[in-house]
């Protein structure tokens, strides 16, 4: 395995089913094609693993973003490329993971979907039990989610698909760290 000596993290941010994981997948898939090292800090793992102990206040989200940032940070200090896909919702706290990670080494990828279209794929039944009353302190509904407002990448996942996702995320690594995939 071999990371030609650019080291960099990718922070996926949107709303729930907006597609950060799909997007970290096809990403992973398509640094294994090219024996790139990487980790993937996803949110559900890290909810069920290390940050088993956090709800969903504002501060244990900070907390749970401040946690992945960690681990970014050690992996990139390794020589891995780290792959976060985490809601976090707010813009302070991935300011600070920028500046913790270091900007240069930071993309961060606004997965942008709306409300509306996320509740219709409701993948994991969450939409559901907000609309039903029994689910509360949910990002986009009851929970505040602050969009970026200066993305390295924007993508509209109700408008392109999984590939031309891919390939938006891609160029950017490409304009940032050129021959690094090729
Ligand atoms: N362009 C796209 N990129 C990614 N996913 C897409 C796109 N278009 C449609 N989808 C679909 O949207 C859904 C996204 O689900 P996914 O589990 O990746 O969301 P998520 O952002 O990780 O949510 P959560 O925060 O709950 O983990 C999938 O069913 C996926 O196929
Ligand atoms: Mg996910």
């Amino acid at each position: 395995m071999k990371n030609k000596n650019a080291v960099f993290t990718i922070w996926l941010t949107g709303l729930s089913g907006s597609g950060k994981t799909t997007l970290a997948n096809a990403l992973g898939e398509k640094f294994k094609e090219k024996n790139i090292n990487y980790f993937c800090i996803d949110g559900d793992i890290l909810r069920a693993s290390l940050c088993k102990d956090l709800g969903f206040s504002d501060e244990d989200r900070k907390e749970n973003v401040r946690r992945a940032s960690c681990l970014a940070k050690m992996m990139n200090d390794q020589g891995q490329i780290a792959i976060v896909s985490l809601i976090s919702p707010y813009k302070v706290d991935r300011e600070t993971a920028k500046e913790y990670i270091g900007e240069k080494n930071f993309i961060e990828i606004f997965i942008d979907c709306s409300y509306e279209e996320c509740a219709k794929r409701d993948r994991k039944g969450l939409y559901k039990k907000v609309e039903d009353g029994v689910l509360f302190q949910f990002t986009g509904k009851d929970s505040l989610y602050e969009a970026p407002e200066n993305p390295a990448v924007h993508i509209k996942t109700s408008e392109v698909d999984v590939s031309t996702s891919l390939g938006m995320i891609i160029s950017e690594i490409d304009r940032r760290f050129p021959l690094f995939l090729s």
